[in-house]
């Protein structure tokens, strides 16, 4: 029996932009709870859910004040407990996100440690270090945020002098905990403990390979961005820099296994945010005591061309084999442009953080679109585990016109607005086509405003109605779980030339192919074979360009 957590099919939900109960523009708990019911029809095992803890939100959420509170615009403690037994009656899981590598400036710890002054016991639980050069004036290394600007932020201290600096991989308002500290580790052991003991089924660790850093921490200066590509990964292995994918995480991940697998069967669960390569490296966040699943991220960076995308997913399956795992495919999350609007962009061009009214590049929303089906109707075939991001099966864009005045993501102030950051895939989505914010909540009001496009795109819009992204997501999400492909036996069929896709699966009913045509003619499909569905219509029976289908093939008699 394969484990639930090694073919699942998970639902990202970012709350702020699901759904609103209140009229007050930012979606919540309740919200979430009363759309359950469409989670489950459409036919996923369960959902991971973005942070909803107490947080000042310079970071959506990701900026955590206290782990145990249920932040007041999302709800309450008991909204909590409420969506959990809700989603259990539906038989879908629940993750939640641990946000372990940072806190808050919030956080009573981080004020503690302002507090005390340099030397402190309350300092020790952050990178707090005595700057360089004269009076300190400078920051004690090069690193930078990956927000954009200095990794490190000077403070005052109690006596209103000047003082010491403390590390932020991300915003200055998300201090680096220092992982080396007992208590820190002590004190994330009783933060899993709290939510498993509020009946949660595992949770998505939010970068989880940065929480520790090289002794001494190192200079360093950011290596220059490298394609991916079937002609071999250029990039510099993620490791050399001293603050990512360093070996002392795993024996972290080690004693969280250990807690979540006292609590018995079935399985609580730990899926790593890891955008580490290469994949050798990648893969020990998921060796047998560590955690279960880690995002293959390699694949959502992977050129719409059909010989880069053989290529990943030939190694990841290889790779994470080796250590007796399954990939955990994604092709889209909170961070980065939806893939209807990153695959309307050339293929190979470098993946742009925001998409904007003046961005260089433009996507073409009929091909992105058409791609992005493909494209799921590919991943949702690969055996393992599967991540899909609201409002993905709706087929909805990025808002490409965003008023810059609107903007919240911090990236946009930090790099100083070189990057537009990541607000326009967190729009709050459309349920119902003809209605204020879209039927997003009870009033006019969304945090982010909606583009004019996702009304014809609204649930209700496309439920029921032949060919809607929506039904093919749901077509695929029955066929997957019918014949088993989440954990098929796959092999990569022959034949079909060098711009097609084309595995076969052997499943719990028969043998099924995948076939994804990149190419510019149409690919005549296996004699025959029955066509399950595909995610465009046929061309004078024929897989036409950026189309994929699933069939029944026939047996040998
Ligand atoms: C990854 C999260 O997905 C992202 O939204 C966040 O900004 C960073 N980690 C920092 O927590
Ligand atoms: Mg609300």
């Amino acid at each position: 029996m394969t484990p639930w957590w090694q073919e699942a099919v998970l639902y990202q939900i970012y709350p702020r932009s699901f759904a609103d109960s209140d009229g007050d523009g930012m979606g919540d708990l309740p919200g979430i709870t009363s759309r359950l019911d469409y989670v489950r029809d459409l036919g996923v095992d369960g959902i991971w859910v973005s942070p909803f803890y107490l947080s000042p939100m310079n970071d959506a959420g990701y900026d955590v004040a206290d782990y145990r509170r249920v932040d007041p615009v999302f709800g309450s403690t008991a909204d909590a407990d409420a969506l959990l037994r809700r989603a259990h009656e539906l038989g879908l899981k629940v993750l939640v996100d641990l946000v372990p590598n940072h806190t808050s400036s919030e956080h009573a710890w981080f004020q503690a440690a302002l507090a005390a002054g340099p030397g402190s016991p309350e300092r020790a639980r952050y990178h707090f270090r005595d700057g360089q050069g004269r009076g300190g004036a400078q920051p004690p290394n090069r690193w930078r945020s990956v927000f954009g600007g200095p990794g490190w932020t000077r403070v005052v201290e109690p006596d209103g002098t000047p003082g010491q600096w403390y590390l932020h991989l991300f915003d200055v308002t998300q201090p680096d905990l220092n992982w080396e500290h007992p208590q820190v580790r002590a004190e994330f052991l009783d933060i899993l403990r709290y939510w498993l003991d509020r009946g949660v089924d595992g949770f998505r660790v939010d970068v989880a390979h940065a929480l520790v850093k090289a002794p001494g921490l190192p200079d360093y200066d950011d290596a220059p961005a490298a394609p991916l590509t079937a002609a071999g990964d250029e990039r510099p292995p993620t490791h050399l820099a001293p603050m990512w994918d360093q070996d002392g995480v795993h024996e972290i991940y080690r004693s969280w296994r250990a807690l979540l697998d006292s609590y018995g069967e079935p399985a609580r669960i730990l899926c790593a945010e890891a955008w580490v390569h290469p994949v050798e490296r990648a893969m020990l966040y998921v060796r047998p005591d560590e955690m279960h699943q880690s995002f293959a991220f390699d694949f959502l960076d992977t050129p719409w061309r059909a010989a880069d995308l053989r290529e990943v997913i030939a190694h990841d399956r290889h790779a994470l084999a080796s250590v007796g795992a399954a990939p955990t495919w994604v092709l889209s999350n909170h961070d980065v442009v939806r893939t209807a609007s990153r695959l309307g962009l050339p293929a190979g061009s470098p993946r742009p953080n925001g998409l904007g009214p003046r961005s260089s590049v433009r996507p073409d929303p009929g091909l992105g679109l058409r791609r992005a089906r493909a494209a799921a109707t590919l991943m949702l075939a690969l055996p393992g585990a599967a991540y899909l991001y609201q409002g993905e099966e709706l087929g909805l864009p990025d808002h490409l016109e965003l008023p810059d005045e609107v903007r919240q993501d911090p990236v946009w102030v930090r790099t100083e607005h070189r990057e537009l950051g990541r607000d326009g895939c967190r729009v709050p989505l459309p349920w119902v086509g003809d209605a204020p914010s879209l039927g997003f909540g009870p009033s006019e009001r969304t945090w982010l405003p909606q583009p004019p496009e996702y009304a014809a795109l609204a649930v209700d819009q496309q439920v029921g109605r032949p060919g809607s992204t929506l039904e093919l997501y749901r077509r695929l999400l029955t066929l997957r779980r019918e014949h088993g492909v989440g954990s098929a036996a796959l092999t990569e069929l022959t034949g079909y030339g060098d711009e097609v896709i084309a595995y076969r699966l052997d499943g719990r009913s028969g043998a099924l192919a995948v076939v994804v045509n990149l190419g510019a003619s149409g690919v005549e499909l296996p004699g025959g074979s029955t066509l399950l569905v595909a995610s465009d219509p046929l061309v004078a029976g024929r897989l036409p360009t950026d189309t994929a289908a699933w069939l029944l093939l026939a047996e040998a008699p």
